[in-house]
């Protein structure tokens, strides 16, 4: 099968030009102009924008908090629908369980025949016994090559501390592993919150002030540290602040490999929600917490300059009716409301509408960072970017269009969104996967188990030297 996108403005990573693409099975075969005439089928992009396929490197399709869990790959149409092809999900280590045998044991009983879109996995360790660190070598080998700790979460069986970070930078450097963190200091947090809550400051804002950006800013630091003591790079995933910014400037001028992404809400919501009348702030309640206008203004600023290399959704699908009422009435407080947002759908829309619309990003600036750099950082070497030999996942994107986001029009079978109410300016017309149409005309034609596992290469974009 072969199929030409004509007449479309294609979209690279550094440039932007009027063209055509040609597709030969699943692969992109040829760019340029008038490609190839002897095709199958002909879209006409006529006024459209031409992107790769986004890659969500931070989604979260099995996390459990307190004993409830999110919406899971039967809900990936979403992704497809918001032009993201491919999706990588945070899969906790079973307790006794190896590293790769957990991520194998999901991938057979939660991905495969279910998702919709492609999809990798970074695993989350759990239990960093020696013999679990000595393993870390064999999830390069197995086509995971990135691996997570939890900094926060003070008493949740995933939470990690120095030791175990330490280990794993060590040893993951050698495999070509690339370890990240998610940085808050679980101590600060559990102080607080316990006199928050001592002093029946319990409500949905009282997440925010049990982290403010100094506790975000110190296990950046530390995080950082132990990556320069153990001379292995460092990814940092969704960084809120500017303080916590500031640290991953410093370390990355002082030659360091310090990756970091942010994330569409951050990018776009403020404390102001979680201050919303009535217990609706509980649908803002994620970790890091929502920051200010400050804050926002200098993550612009960073995605824009490169001082943050990916936007990812941090897709978390928790129904507000029922999971976000966990921590409501006696006795209940915001610690006990399950963290995260639902977004995956909106990650494109949002960054164009308020990102390339408002002229904060170009929309080279915005492929980069939603589709080329996680797709480098990750090691999938056919993904994230429209040139030859790279599998044909391909947005034809309408700018045109004109809508307002709300949970009633989304897939993501979670009962509110975080943006609902927002003004859309154009959407994912035609979405290709791996060169066969999965959304047309903004619908999702495709099928359930159509994605499929991509190996990741070892020494991703966080190893390299430039870039
Ligand atoms: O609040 C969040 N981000 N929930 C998902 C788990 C995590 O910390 O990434
Ligand atoms: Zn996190
Ligand atoms: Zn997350």
């Amino acid at each position: 099968m072969r199929t030409l996108i004509k007449n479309g403005t294609i979209v690279t990573a550094d440039s932007q030009f009027v063209g055509d693409i040609l597709i030969d099975g699943e692969k992109i075969k040829a760019i340029g102009v008038n490609a190839e005439p002897d095709v199958d089928k002909v879209f006409d992009a006529t006024g459209k924008y031409v992107l790769p396929g986004g890659i969500d490197q931070h989604v979260h399709f099995s996390f459990v908090y307190k004993g409830s869990k999110v919406r899971g790959f039967e809900t990936s149409n979403a992704a497809a629908l918001g032009g993201t092809t491919t999706v990588i999900e945070f899969v906790n280590q079973v307790k006794d369980k190896g590293l790769v045998e957990s991520l194998e044991d999901y991938k057979k009983s939660d991905a495969e025949g279910i998702s919709m879109v492609d999809y990798g996995f970074h695993v989350v360790m759990t239990d960093p016994r020696p013999e679990v660190i000595d393993e870390i070598p064999k999830l390069a080998e197995a086509g995971y090559p990135t691996m997570k700790l939890f900094m926060a979460y003070k008493g949740q069986f995933f939470h990690a501390d120095d030791d175990a970070i330490l280990s794993a930078m060590l040893k993951g450097k050698e495999a070509g592993v690339t370890i990240m963190v998610h940085a808050e200091n679980a101590d600060m947090i559990d102080v607080l919150t316990k006199k928050l809550i001592a002093e029946g400051k319990v409500g949905p804002y009282y997440h925010a002030v049990s982290r403010p950006p100094v506790v975000e800013a110190e296990a950046t630091r530390r995080a950082i540290y132990l990556a320069e003591l153990a001379d292995a790079p460092l990814y940092v995933v969704h960084v809120t602040c500017k303080e916590a910014l500031q640290e991953i400037k410093d370390a990355y001028a002082k030659g360091q490999r310090i990756f970091g992404e942010t994330c569409t809400h951050y990018l776009t919501l403020d404390e102001s929600d979680l201050a919303k009348p009535g217990y609706e702030g509980a649908k803002y309640v994620c970790s890091p917490a929502l920051r200010t206008q400050e804050h926002r203004d200098a993550l612009w600023e960073a995605v824009d300059r490169k001082w943050l290399n990916a936007v990812s959704s941090d897709h978390c699908g928790f129904d507000y009716a029922e999971q976000k009422h966990m921590g409501y009435g006696e006795g209940k407080s915001f610690a006990d409301i399950p963290n995260g947002a639902p977004s995956l759908q909106h990650r494109l829309t949002v960054l164009w509408t308020y990102g390339v619309e408002t002229g904060k990003i170009s929309p080279s600036r915005l492929v980069d960072l939603y589709a080329t750099m996680p797709a480098k950082t990750n090691g999938l070497t056919s993904k994230g970017q429209l040139a030859p030999g790279f599998d044909a996942d391909i947005v034809i994107y309408d700018p045109e269009y004109r809508g307002v986001i709300s949970a009633e029009t989304s897939a993501e079978g979670v009962d509110y969104s975080a943006f609902e109410g927002f003004e859309q300016k154009g959407r994912p017309e035609t979405v290709f996967l791996r060169g066969e149409v999965i959304v047309d005309n903004a619908e999702y034609v495709g099928h359930k188990g159509q994605g499929k596992f991509i190996a990741g290469e070892p020494f991703g974009a966080a190893y390299k030297p430039e870039d």
